[in-house]
């Protein structure tokens, strides 16, 4: 960056050899198979297929993707990111190079940032987050929150014509979500687990009677809930989105994602799961790590899955000014989850259980996903998918044994996790 202004370091259109006419001819194919072509022809050149969209964060995991998939469909990309590590090594990164994307080099809490990227926008994907499990709290404020309410703010100030926002939040809002009380039927939305509990190893959510209560997949009408300064800063950004979006007339919609899975999840992030650890281990033959006794349910979402319902989001109007769930749409025990590794990678490493937590998990996070079903979306592919394609990219790019183990090490030091 020069002069805090961010740096556009590639402007191509269309890297595909085609021409224009040609790229948007073949996104016409495979956008709507029930029109005929060359109604679909024209309908996509003239119909908003040249838009340009923003993606923030586009370098990362899904917003790279989803980037694929715009471009695919006809629409111009351009990439916001800053490129610091430990999620980049402050390079572009190959899967959005020599793609014809424009690509923006910048940070989104500064407003000279947003001046300079949202020139000639149509659309906005809002996916730039810092996401950690260290307790630099301030930081999840600045860039989740803080840097949205500049794109706001920026928009209104330059009466720019976005035709609307999309934006990542997070499964996490939920914290614990609504258990059921088997006894009484009631339903109440717990605190978190503390310390002495989960010392003790009593892993389930009690209900008052002390009897493990039943969990409620999410729903995104139930109040919002979240154990840490992430999920609370995604709340914040929901709630300054709708909220300034309705205000100004912006069409705004929120996906809630899920553990989302599959290639190009950054290995060197502190915060990416079990997938990216547990395949690390598996391929080391290292023990793999469940945490708790791993019967804590969560729910996997292929990122191809994501994609198309961010790219969904993008184009439907009746989405706008709502908030979705985008889920796998069905739970698994970590410990099943982690089955899976060890069987799909042929691993001959161990299972271990050894009782470690870390404070903040939920027991459980399983979204329903029936609102967007509605809205003709739901998940294709399966946690088995989502694995087969991490481990070929794992092992194309080389396996960071080492970063797995000092980022354990790391979390021990920091308390982040305990027991064990
Ligand atoms: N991956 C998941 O399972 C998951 C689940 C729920 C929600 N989300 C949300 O989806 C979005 C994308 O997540 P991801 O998994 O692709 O993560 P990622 O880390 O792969 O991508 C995030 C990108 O944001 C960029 N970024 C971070 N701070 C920035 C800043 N200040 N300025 C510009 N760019 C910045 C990073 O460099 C990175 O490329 C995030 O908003 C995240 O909170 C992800």
């Amino acid at each position: 960056m020069s002069g805090g202004y961010p740096s556009v370091v590639s402007a191509r259109r269309y890297a595909s050899g085609m021409s224009p006419a040609e790229d948007s001819g073949r996104a016409a194919v495979s956008m709507s198979a029930g029109l005929h072509l060359q109604e679909c022809f024209f309908q996509c050149i003239f119909v908003g297929m040249a838009d340009r969209v923003l993606i923030t964060g586009g370098a990362g995991f899904i917003g790279s993707h989803t980037a694929d998939l715009l471009a695919k469909k006809g629409y111009k990309v351009r990439i916001l990111d800053d490129l610091k590590p430990p999620v980049h090594d402050r390079d572009w990164p190959d899967y959005v190079l020599n793609k014809g994307y424009e690509l923006i080099k910048g940070d989104v809490s500064k407003k000279n940032t947003w001046l300079t990227a949202l020139r000639g926008v149509d659309y906005v994907f809002g996916l730039a987050a810092h996401q950690d499990q260290l307790p630099n709290f301030s930081k999840f404020f600045e860039v989740n929150t803080l840097s949205n309410a500049l794109l706001y703010e920026v928009i209104v100030a330059k009466k720019l014509p976005i035709k609307k926002i999309v934006f990542a939040s997070s499964q996490f809002i939920y914290g614990d979500g609504v258990y059921i009380c088997p006894h009484t039927k009631r339903r109440f939305y717990p605190d978190l687990r503390t310390l002495d509990q989960l010392k003790k190893q009593r892993w389930d959510i009690l209900c008052p009677q002390k009897v493990s209560a039943q969990f409620v997949p999410f729903r995104e009408d139930q109040q919002p809930n979240p154990t840490n300064s992430y999920g609370l800063s995604k709340v914040a950004l929901e709630n300054l989105a709708l909220r300034l979006g309705k205000t100004y007339n912006i069409p705004t919609t929120i996906l809630r994602y899920s553990i989302v899975q599959g290639p190009r999840q950054s290995p060197r992030n502190l915060y990416s799961g079990s997938l990216r650890i547990f395949v690390t281990q598996a391929l080391e033959g290292e023990p793999i790590t469940v945490y708790e006794d791993g019967q804590q349910k969560r729910d996997f979402v292929n990122i191809e899955d994501i994609a198309r319902s961010n790219v969904l989001a993008l184009e439907n109007d009746k989405m706008n000014f709502q908030i979705f769930n985008a889920g796998g749409g069905k739970g698994y025990t970590v410990l099943q989850f982690a089955e899976m590794v060890k069987r799909l990678t042929k691993s001959t490493s161990k299972i271990s259980l050894a009782g470690e937590f870390r404070q903040t998990d939920t027991r459980n996070a399983v979204s329903s996903v029936k609102k967007l079903q509605k809205f003709g979306w739901k998940p294709k592919f399966s946690p088995e998918k989502s694995i087969r394609d991490y481990v070929d990219w794992v092992k194309d790019i080389g396996v960071d044994r080492a970063s797995v183990r000092s980022q354990r090490m790391r979390l021990r030091k920091l308390g982040v996790v305990e027991g064990g």
